[in-house]
């Protein structure tokens, strides 16, 4: 008999937000593998794990999933990696494929999930705390209330259009992968009537270095940075 895949979202950072269901699923596999943009890179998602369980008699492999803008170069990265993943599976052991945050969110899980479904095998997903939700408690900031609305956006390349889209349309915006890109959300957001209190940087939720303060374009954020930003004050009327 085969075994089953199973992509866990282990939350933004800190183990504690490992969901109960989440650590049993993995406590019972096999194999925990874990994605990686360049061989032997650490893993957060990995190290959340380790923090929250004991994975010592665990096989745990690697897996590469380039971040090559060539969209060819990255597709055959992924397709190598459903090889080595239906591999194991072969074997007729269970996998658990972390992912930092939620599955469902900008997560290389979901077209892994497809590939080996297609190739016939068992998978499952379990979700876990998106770190915009996690940076929001924190920051105590709601993320849409009353009747309002939310945006999820990315700042990865050549994505302006989105962004444009979801600030005019939208009360409150979450734009993910950020930290490059201070100034340019500033001139969008300013473009739309709004300025710097509009924004909440959340950084590094639950992790070293957590940054929740205002959007400050000479500051350097690293790659684990979202912003909030709002076009009210999040009170209720
Ligand atoms: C590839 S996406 C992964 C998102 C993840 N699946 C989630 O549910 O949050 C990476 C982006 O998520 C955001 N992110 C992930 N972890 C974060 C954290 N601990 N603090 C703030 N932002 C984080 C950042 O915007 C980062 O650029």
């Amino acid at each position: 008999m085969t075994g089953k895949l199973y992509g866990i979202g282990v939350g933004p950072g800190d183990p504690e937000l490992l969901t109960v269901k989440a650590k049993g699923m993995l406590e019972s596999v096999d194999v925990i593998a874990y994605p990686v943009n360049r061989r032997g890179e650490e893993s957060t998602a990995l190290e959340i794990v380790r923090e929250a369980l004991d994975i010592s008699g665990k096989r745990v492999t690697e897996l590469l999933f380039s971040m090559d803008p060539d969209d060819s170069v990255r597709r055959i990265c992924r397709s190598v990696a459903v090889k080595e993943l239906a591999g194991i599976l072969d074997e007729g052991l269970d996998v658990a494929m972390v992912t930092l945050g939620d599955v469902g969110v900008y997560s290389t899980y979901m077209y892994v999930d497809k590939e080996i479904k297609e190739l016939g095998y068992e998978t499952e997903v379990v979700p876990g705390i998106p770190s915009f939700c996690s940076g929001a408690a924190k920051a105590r900031i709601p993320l849409m209330i009353g009747d309002e609305g939310l945006a999820v956006v990315s700042m990865a390349k050549n994505n302006e259009g989105s962004l444009e889209s979801a600030l005019s349309g939208f009360d409150n915006v979450v734009v993910m992968k950020a930290w490059n890109s201070m100034g340019a959300l500033l001139e969008s957001m300013e473009r739309h009537g709004m300025g710097k209190n509009n924004a909440t940087v959340i950084s590094n939720i639950g992790m070293e270095g957590e940054y929740i303060g205002p959007l400050d374009t000479e500051r350097k954020y690293g790659y684990f940075t979202t912003v909030i930003v709002k076009k009210g004050n999040g009170e209720v009327e």
